[in-house]
């Protein structure tokens, strides 16, 4: 795909489509004026009849008969202008690409003279839109796959070069993102640790990451236990990846920490098949850090940033590990197993531990940990904890600008109580029965965070995939995470 940007006016632009964005409760801009008058009113008359409303994402298509150079004129709906935001221009343009995708219309132009957003927003916002909106998952389709969009020009009267700025930075992280998304929804079969790994290095080499990659055998040596004994019921054994990114003058490390467990299974402690259908989502963190680890390496941010992912695949094999077993962790401290299924927290030790290596300043991990976070939170926004709230405040506005949103939740000390093993120093489920299911497994994570890191943790259970088609994103893996990080990291 391609993005250009021009400053010509609408009447101008010689495209396949013309969208051209109009307020519900629109007077009539310059513009529309300005082209409604080669079509000799008929926008007016559109209007007039209410056929077209304005609603947010609404589109109207209209042949334009050879009167504008545009073969085609697509009114596009941007809702209530008092209620105009970033987000809400994000999904008009969405529903814009989608519906241009959708009638194979691949090359089309986008009139934004009457939009007010930041020149370098602008850009961003728009070419974010178009790309997460042109990934659908067709890997495994054989016929009726739409093709990909090919070229969009943003029509503008500001500041061009912040312009195709944004829209170069966009195209890079909604790109990665995509790639976060494919990793995601491959099925578990095709997406094994050791295909993971493969790809997280493929990814890393496209944009000069150095990555190493542990096998089975090198892990034993790190005395990854936590991580071997999650995998030991899979045929497909483990693997640990680490990738870094080492941007010019970089005085701090920052360590990006994703949960990979490629099938959850539930392990001996099995899941009922209800709860086991989506489970190939389960390495959505480690996907979010590799798409992230690529998109900063390809905007070239001047930081130190080093991924990790533990990746196993959970599965009751015969030599599974068991409800009761006691694992010692990379720290020294031993973990008593009291439910097979609470596997993440498990592995995560060991990323979590391994990250002491770098000293980092900061430690981000990003997992799909708990069930309970859709309890508390629904679909709406991903959990965040951590022992800094200086560091979840800055969080916090990345994730509103980008819609990734997150909302702390507390780790008192009080609920450390709930971690305390009988056998060993701490389980791998805690007390209450289920309650403050997401703090409990966060306040276990605290036991193996590096000594004088910041630390924050992301439960993105609810965040990472979705069961219905949205503005700009589709059916499956959201990619929730890339976008967050980068705008973290971008504003660092
Ligand atoms: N991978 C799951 C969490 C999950 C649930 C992710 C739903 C995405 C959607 C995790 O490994 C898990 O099984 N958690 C258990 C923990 C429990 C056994 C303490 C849960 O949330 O039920
Ligand atoms: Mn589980
Ligand atoms: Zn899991």
């Amino acid at each position: 795909m391609k993005f250009f940007s021009s400053t010509k006016s609408a009447v101008d632009i010689v495209d396949d489509a013309l969208f051209f964005p109009l307020f519900e409760d629109d007077s009539g801009s310059k513009e529309l004026a300005i082209i409604d008058k080669k079509l000799n009113n008929v926008l007016l008359s559109i209007l007039k009849a209410k056929d077209f409303k304005g609603e947010l994402g609404e589109t109207f298509l209209l042949n334009t008969n050879n009167l504008l150079p545009a073969k085609r004129l697509f009114l596009l709906g941007l809702g209530k202008q008092k209620e105009f935001s970033e987000e809400r221009f994000r999904k008009a343009v969405g529903s814009a690409a989608k519906r241009a995708k959708n009638l194979s219309i691949l090359n089309f132009s986008l009139c934004t003279h009457h939009i007010s957003l930041e020149p370098y927003v602008l850009g961003k916002v728009v070419a974010e839109a178009v790309v997460l909106s042109n990934y659908t998952f067709d890997t495994y389709k054989t016929k009726d796959k739409k093709k990909s969009l090919e070229s969009i020009t943003l029509c503008h009267d500001s500041d061009d070069a912040k312009v195709k700025q944004g829209l170069h930075d966009a195209e890079i992280i909604s790109s990665s993102s995509n790639l976060t998304r494919e990793l995601i929804n491959t099925p578990a079969a095709d997406m094994t640790p050791a295909i993971l790994a493969q790809k997280a290095k493929d990814a890393c080499k496209k944009s000069g990451v150095k990555c190493t990659i542990f096998d089975e055998k090198q892990i034993k040596k790190l005395n990854m236990n936590a991580l071997l004994a999650v995998g030991s019921g899979s045929a497909n054994p483990p693997r640990f990846i680490v990738m870094e990114h080492k941007g010019k003058k970089a005085k701090e490390t920052i360590v990006l920490i994703g949960k990979g467990v490629t099938f959850d299974s539930g392990g001996i402690n099995i899941k009922p098949g209800s709860f086991m259908k989506d489970m190939k989502y389960d390495m959505s963190g480690s996907a979010a850090v590799i798409g992230t680890m690529q998109a900063i390496a390809q905007l070239q941010l001047p930081l130190h940033v080093v991924g990790l992912v533990a990746t196993a695949e959970n599965m009751p094999g015969n030599n599974a590990y068991r409800p009761g077993d006691v694992i010692k962790a990379l720290n020294g401290k031993t973990i008593e197993v009291l439910h097979t299924d609470a596997e993440g927290r498990v592995t995560l030790t060991d990323s979590l531990c391994y990250a002491e290596k770098f000293k980092p300043s900061v430690v981000i991990d990003l997992a799909t940990l708990t069930g309970a976070v859709t309890i508390a939170l629904g679909n709406v926004c991903a959990a965040v904890m951590g022992n800094d709230d200086a560091l979840i405040k800055k969080l916090q506005v990345a994730g509103d600008s980008t819609f990734e949103r997150v909302w702390q939740l507390p780790l008192y000390e009080e609920f450390a109580e709930l971690n305390k093993g009988a056998v060993g120093d701490v389980a791998n489920i805690g007390g209450w029965d289920g309650k403050a299911g997401s703090i409990v497994a966060g306040m276990f994570l605290k036991e193996f965070v590096p000594s004088n890191a910041k630390w924050m943790h992301l439960d993105i259970a609810n965040k990472a995939f979705s069961d219905k088609d949205t503005a700009y994103l589709a059916k499956g893996a959201t990619g929730f995470g890339v976008r967050l990080l980068v705008e973290l990291l971008q504003k660092w």
